[in-house]
């Protein structure tokens, strides 16, 4: 059953429907500390949320593990959960992610509803049915595709964010704007992050969520198209796990930023990606994520990650690149010199 993304103007109402429309003889809402403090009072007097148990587990991706698993998994069944209930995960990518998971795998499957509270879970984590948590130290190593039944998109959560928080979110709907049309893009790279206009903010999120939807809706299973969706993601998941295992974590949308200026640079090399819109979204990147912090001693490093990302097949490394803006170009290869050469540009370019 596919899922369906609303764009709330009023949570309440929104939710009050979606859950008229799924099964549940009880109600399960899942948040984090973080989300449980800082977003559930936006919800507390529902009354369509009266009596619905609360299950709070510790944030950040480091508790996306089998443990925290085991504990939704617990709460439910001491809670008295059966088939016919339904869990609501209130909060970022590592909520919906791992309570995805766990709702979706209780006994083999119960709806739920994602209420992102992220940008970052609003354009990217929340839509496109994947599921999971880390393990053995690698990020979304056990999951399953299952879709939510419903998505319900409301920026007023945006309000709890910090600037931070902000530009990694947004990191993905540049991803967004770069595989998908030139007045998108150009919008983009034209915001001021600085002192973002909300309004404006929401209705490019509205169109961001779109791109995303109209890929999954192609390719669900990342066969071919929603491969477009990983462009600056082979690089950047290498800066993700490099930072994480030096203790400097940096938030995803970082990550993903810098290797889309790596990604890009190789793009216009080789595949002609106009290099006018390159730099000038390089230049967007740099002044406002400023570059990752490495050296070329880390290249082997970084490749040997690069390697063992669960995108590539049989060593070689694939990337999804640009031949223009939406013009995708899924399968692609790079030898080491190339990516050496795109680690350089981001360091020194
Ligand atoms: N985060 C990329 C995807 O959902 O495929």
């Amino acid at each position: 059953m596919k899922q369906k993304v609303i764009i709330s103007e009023n949570l309440e109402r929104d939710l009050v429907n979606a859950i008229s429309e799924c099964e549940h003889d009880r109600i399960f809402i899942l948040t984090d500390e973080t989300t449980h403090e800082k977003c559930m009072p936006k919800m507390q007097n529902f009354l369509c949320l009266k009596g619905a148990q609360s299950i709070v587990i510790r944030p950040t991706d480091t508790h996306k593990t089998l443990d925290t698993l085991a504990e939704v998994w617990t709460a439910l069944s001491q809670g008295g959960a059966t088939r016919h209930s339904l869990m609501i995960n209130l909060g970022g990518g590592m909520v919906t992610d791992l309570g995805g998971f766990a709702a979706s795998t209780f006994k083999r499957g119960i709806d739920f509803i994602n209420v992102p509270t992220t940008l970052l879970a609003m354009v990217d984590a929340s839509v496109g049915g994947k599921t999971g948590i880390n393990f053995c130290g690698l990020k979304n190593e056990i999951g399953v595709f299952s879709d939510s039944r419903f998505v319900i998109i409301n920026t007023s959560f945006l309000d709890t964010l910090d600037h931070e928080n902000i530009c990694s979110g947004y990191a993905e709907m540049l991803k967004h704007g770069l595989i998908s049309n030139e007045n998108h893009w150009a919008e983009l790279v034209g915001f001021d992050l600085d002192q973002p206009n909300l309004a404006q903010l929401q209705r490019m999120v509205a169109e961001s969520i779109k791109v995303k939807e109209l890929v999954v809706e192609e390719d669900p299973h990342e066969h071919g198209i929603r491969k477009a969706l990983n462009l600056g993601h082979t690089i950047g998941h290498a800066f993700e796990s490099f930072a994480m295992k030096h203790d400097r974590a940096v938030l995803h949308g970082y990550a993903v930023a810098y290797g889309l200026v790596c990604e890009l640079y190789m793009s216009a090399c080789k595949a002609g990606f106009p290099t006018d819109k390159m730099r000038q979204t390089v230049r967007f990147i740099i002044d406002n994520y400023g570059r990752f912090p490495f050296t070329c001693d880390d290249y082997p490093e970084l490749l040997e990650l690069m390697r063992h990302d669960k995108k590539n097949t049989a060593g070689t490394i694939n990337f999804t690149l640009l031949g223009g803006i939406g013009d995708i170009r899924i399968n692609q290869t790079a030898t080491k010199e190339e990516i050496e050469e795109a680690m350089d540009f981001l360091r020194e370019g």
